[in-house]
């Protein structure tokens, strides 16, 4: 059809999600249903996503997920059916795609197999339209990578990554660090709000002249976090747990704003998107956008409700590369944990 409806399945973490859009034309897209199912809650006493936990949680979730994204869209099936391949847990993985795939067969629609990274750019259009070529700076508990989008029916290119933790997961360590619970970043953002980030200075990973250009580094940020906690308690002091969050949180916003504000001129685009359930952060948005306003840089990005982990990132991107005259993948596909852009 011209306007196909799209289906995506996304379980590469520990969200359950069935979306539905619309291709309306030049690259603009209507949301028509987005049924997410999320186990955090269940992972929560465990500081982290336990694979096994979500595997099960997913078998359990994909079904009424399923009906309740066709009942919201109002269709019986929808004209192609997408799935997260990678990256991600691997037996959450499985679930997604043994689901897409089944659905796929029944329905007798054609079946593409989704970048889950690409993804989480391609749900921008939903809200802001046509993407025009641009960075993407996409972070999560999952993953901090810097892409480079020319178009989103083309490859993307990976400018860089996190060379160990990534940000969110960062986030949830330093918590955990504090005696927050999980999943920390809401908790260190408003903790940080009654901070002051000059107060403890954090180092700022991955920024000197001879480090990679577009890649990070969180870990060593953790551990002067952790240093400085138990040198607070060796001397018996009260640990500033305000102004430790504000202090860590303004090192992650400051490293990440910094180097895709860099990457997005280093590259000569001038669009920069942000992705990931991170973005949510208070203090990366605010610092993002008066970085962009300074360099002249169009800021992107979507409600949180679409930056975290859902269906309708998959469904988008897969809008994109049918219309871009993509073929469907086989139904042999197999996943792919390590996957990267
Ligand atoms: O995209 P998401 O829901 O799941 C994946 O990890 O794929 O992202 C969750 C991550 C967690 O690490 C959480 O701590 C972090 O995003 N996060 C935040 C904030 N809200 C969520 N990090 C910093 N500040 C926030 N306000
Ligand atoms: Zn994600």
């Amino acid at each position: 059809p011209e306007r196909p409806v799209v289906m995506g399945i996304e379980s590469s973490c520990d969200e359950t999600g069935v979306g539905i859009v619309r291709w309306v034309g030049d690259g603009t897209l209507e949301l028509m249903a987005d049924a997410v199912a999320s186990s955090v809650d269940e992972h929560a006493r465990f500081g982290g996503v336990v694979p096994e936990i979500a595997s099960r949680a997913h078998l359990e979730a994909m079904g009424p997920t399923m009906r309740r994204a066709l009942d919201e869209a109002g269709i019986e099936k929808p004209d192609a059916v997408c799935v997260t391949i990678g990256p991600g847990l691997a037996g959450a993985l499985l679930v997604g795609v043994a689901a897409a795939k089944a659905y796929a067969a029944a329905w007798n629609v054609p079946f593409f197999a989704i970048n889950h990274l690409a993804g989480h750019v391609a749900v921008d259009t939903l809200e802001h339209g046509p993407m025009p070529p641009c960075v993407a700076l996409l972070v999560s508990g999952g993953h901090t990578h810097l892409l480079h989008v020319e178009h989103l029916g083309k490859p993307i290119v990976e400018l860089g990554t996190t060379v160990d933790d990534a940000a969110g997961e960062a986030f949830d360590k330093v918590a955990r660090l504090l005696g927050l619970g999980y999943p920390g970043g809401p908790e260190v953002d408003r903790l940080a709000r009654q901070g002051d980030p000059t107060a403890v200075v954090f180092p700022r990973g991955m920024t000197g002249p001879r480090d990679a250009r577009h890649d990070f580094s969180f870990s060593g940020l953790k551990t002067a976090v952790a240093r400085f906690v138990e040198a607070k308690e060796r001397a018996g002091e009260p640990v500033p747990v305000a102004d430790v969050a504000a202090g860590f949180q303004e090192a992650v916003a400051d490293v990440l704003t910094m180097k895709a504000v860099r990457a997005a001129q280093d590259l000569g685009v001038d669009t920069l998107v942000l992705g990931g359930g991170a973005t949510a952060n208070s203090r990366l948005r605010e610092l993002a956008e008066e970085r962009c306003a300074a360099a002249g840089i169009t800021l992107r990005v979507p409600r949180p409700k679409l930056c975290t982990d859902n269906g309708v990132m998959i469904a988008s991107l897969g809008a994109h590369l049918i219309a871009a005259g993509a073929q469907p993948s086989s139904l042999g596909a197999a996943t792919d944990p390590g996957l990267s852009v």
